[in-house]
């Protein structure tokens, strides 16, 4: 009973599915969660969302394992993700229960569209919380719209689990030092399409962002953190202007459990040039190996995978990710929850 797609060769794109669900925040309460088939909002034309960046959205996964059955991964981290981002632009926060069951019911509603085992695809599952009451003044708005629609998609960067390149340069900034980068903010991305286009263009994956205010130390990718291996151990960045990606955290357990160091640190540029291996890595890059970074200002390149390959640790990581997600591990971590 599987929607007729030809789930091999889905890229990230978005594709209909049958159903979405909405709640509406009005007169300071949530309301019923309502299911729509509807792919457009209705709203307001000054709603703070279209003029002020009243807006966040999640990203999490939904997989079908070789048992059948389809687990959500991580649901909760994301929901706690949403109640941030709804603090740092001042909107309605949305209930982790509320959440969960909305993300819940929109996998339900739509499993034909849950790749089956072995694909490479999986049910990307996008909440999304705007303002949708109308401000023509700077504040925040009375009323919001949560809703969460589904789409199955295939791999992120196009090379999937194939090593990929990224570029540097210091001509653009993705999120200022006291600004929105750990929010899960649309207006990071509009700030990021413009060095995101550059990079395609030049034949890359993404741009590694350097911190903003001294273009020193490595930040984060476009849509994912950046993760670096050397010595037996794992080293991610802390950055204030950051997304806390919860790949990542689950990665630093995964790489705990495998007996490796880990280390979440400012890490300097110059640190680069000695890692063994280097990766993206989020919810809809899962890992994604890197097998070079160009910094365009300095003319650097910095390789890390000559043969096209990706690094032992990024493929023991990756493999462990995958089988939880699967459930071919066992769910040590209460990361599961299956619909
Ligand atoms: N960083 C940015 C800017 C992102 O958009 C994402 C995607 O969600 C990530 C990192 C990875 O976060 P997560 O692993 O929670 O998906
Ligand atoms: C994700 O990994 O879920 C993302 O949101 C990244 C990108 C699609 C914005």
């Amino acid at each position: 009973m599987t929607a007729d797609i030809d789930w091999g060769n889905l890229s990230f794109t978005y594709t209909t599915t049958d159903y979405n669900v909405r709640c509406y925040y009005r007169n300071g309460k949530w309301g019923e969660l309502e299911t729509s088939s509807s792919e457009t909002i209705n709203m307001h034309m000054a709603a703070t969302c279209l003029h002020y960046g009243q807006e966040a959205f999640e990203g999490l996964k939904a997989f079908r394992g070789k048992d059948g059955k389809i687990r959500i991964f991580r649901m909760a981290d994301n929901a706690q993700r949403m109640l941030d981002s709804a603090d740092g632009v001042l909107m309605a926060r949305v209930p982790v229960d509320l959440f969960m069951k909305a993300c819940q019911k929109a996998v339900e509603l739509n499993s034909r569209f849950v790749p089956p085992y072995g694909s490479g695809a999986s049910l990307y599952i996008r909440p999304m919380l705007i303002g949708s009451g109308p401000k023509v003044g700077v504040s925040p708005a009375d009323e919001y719209l949560f809703m969460v629609f589904v789409t199955p998609v295939g791999p992120y960067f196009k090379e999937g689990f194939k090593p990929t390149n990224l570029m540097i340069t210091r001509q653009y900034d993705r999120a200022a030092p006291n600004g929105t980068g750990p929010f899960k903010v649309g207006g990071n991305y509009a700030a990021s399409l413009a060095s995101g286009k550059i990079a395609h263009e030049k034949g890359y994956s993404a741009v590694l962002y350097l911190d903003s205010r001294e273009k020193k130390f490595l930040d984060e990718c476009g849509p994912a953190n950046f993760f670096g291996i050397k010595n037996n151990t794992y080293i991610t960045p802390q950055s204030k202007s950051i997304l806390p990606s919860i790949t990542n955290k689950s990665l630093i357990q995964l790489a705990e459990d495998l007996g490796l160091k880990t280390e979440r640190r400012p890490v300097p540029l110059e640190e680069l040039e000695t890692f063994e291996e280097v990766g993206a890595c989020g919810t809809a890059a899962v890992i994604s190996p890197v097998a070079k970074v160009d910094d365009l200002d300095t003319g650097k390149s910095y390789v890390f995978s000559k043969d096209g390959q990706p690094g032992p640790v990024s493929v023991k990581l990756y493999n462990k990710l995958r089988a939880i997600q699967n459930g071919e591990e066992p769910d040590k971590y209460g990361w599961i929850t299956i619909v």
